[in-house]
């Protein structure tokens, strides 16, 4: 019998310091939650956040980059092999190729430090504080092969205030990143 009936198998692809996974395991082991972590990847395997996983008894990977096309041909067996299906990227700092989006064929979520279609690509709290803009934010979208352009499923502003610095700007937007993950992930799950 199913373990976990009508839960989503997701897996989390990281390649850091993994506070969005922390906060998506978080909300996975709540009675109601509407998913289930399966697997944890990461393209670099001294990832920090690894052990919020390991400590979870979640299988977890830290697979060594060699080139994009082994790791991602690793992952994917993984992906298969675990009948995954929905793939959350969260601070997974390499691009997936079309290929890899194709033959996965699942949806793929990410989460953004910036408030899309604004800044996409690296350094967003930086531009947004050079820009002298009112608000940041966060958005989480659908990944496509154009690099953080899919369909946005949810996304929340912040205020830049005139004394926040790089680093009181990220604090603030990875705060509430923690907290829009779960949400949107249960507003997609709700609308498929
Ligand atoms: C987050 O700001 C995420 O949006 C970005 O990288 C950061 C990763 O943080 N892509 P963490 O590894 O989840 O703590």
């Amino acid at each position: 019998m199913e373990k976990y009936p009508g839960k989503k198998r997701i897996a989390v692809f990281i390649s850091g310091r993994g506070s969005n996974l922390k906060s998506l395991i978080k909300y996975s082991r709540k009675k109601n939650s509407l998913i289930k972590i399966i697997l944890v990847i990461s393209n670099n395997p001294n990832a920090k956040g690894l052990k919020y996983s390991t400590n979870s008894k979640i299988k977890s990977y830290g697979i060594k980059f060699k080139s994009k096309s082994s790791f991602e041909i690793k992952s994917l067996k993984l992906l298969k092999k675990n009948n995954i299906d929905m793939l959350c990227l969260a601070g997974f700092m390499n691009i997936l190729s079309g290929s890899f989006i194709r033959k996965f064929s699942k949806p793929i979520l990410n989460i953004h430090p910036s408030l899309l279609p604004k800044y996409k690509g690296l350094n967003t709290h930086l531009r947004a504080i050079k820009n002298k803009d009112k608000y940041s934010g966060a958005s989480v979208h659908k990944v496509t092969e154009k690099l953080d352009s899919g369909k946005i499923i949810y996304q929340k502003k912040v205020k830049i205030l005139k004394k926040d610095t790089l680093k009181s700007l990220e604090k603030k937007v990875l705060k509430i990143e923690h907290l829009i993950y779960p949400k949107a992930i249960i507003k997609f799950l709700t609308s498929l």
